[in-house]
């Protein structure tokens, strides 16, 4: 045995990876068939949840339904294999500020009149933990209407325009 006491304290002290809690996720949105929308979604922890920074291109002026779906899956053509919002706690449809609502509704991105939109909110249901409401894994989805806040179960928003998956970005 070469080290010593205070060598193995050092040792079992090194984390073996970044915290998870520590880290952005990022989602890089490609557009879907017959679309051009393209742009980034951020995923930063911050003290009271995880702040939202969307910077989008190459929609139509207004409001276009923006949502977390459970599939980290943008393979098919149209978007649809992301699933249906991301919703593990099983409420009903709502916007952003309601208590009851799919972890995965984020509401809207609205585009100015160049189809640029952004966006900065600090969510106050999902995670980036390793648990059941963490975003890692899941897909942003981005629609062709508005979202309603209330239609069930989807805002009646529409065709799905872009579509990006969540994973950890590149950081410090
Ligand atoms: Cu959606
Ligand atoms: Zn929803």
């Amino acid at each position: 045995m070469f080290l010593s006491f205070a060598g193995l304290i050092a040792l079992a002290q090194t984390p073996a990876a970044k915290s998870a809690a520590s880290s952005k996720g990022i989602s890089v949105l490609h557009p879907t068939a017959g679309n051009k929308v393209s742009g980034t979604v951020t995923f930063t922890p911050v003290a009271d949840g995880v702040q939202v920074h969307a910077e989008i291109a190459g929609l139509t002026p207004g409001k276009h339904g923006f949502h977390i779906h459970e599939f980290g899956d943008c393979s098919a053509t149209d978007g649809s294999s992301a699933g249906a919002h991301f919703n593990p706690t099983n409420q009903p449809h709502a916007g952003p500020d309601a208590a009851a609502r799919h972890e995965g509704d984020m509401g809207n991105v609205e585009a100015d009149a160049s189809g640029n939109a952004k966006l900065d909110y600090v969510d106050h249901q999902i995670s980036l933990a390793n648990d059941a409401k963490s975003a890692i894994g899941r897909s942003v989805v981005v629609h062709t209407k508005p979202d309603d806040l209330k239609t069930q179960p989807t805002g009646d928003s529409g065709a799905r325009i872009a579509c990006g998956v969540i994973g950890w970005a590149k950081t410090q």
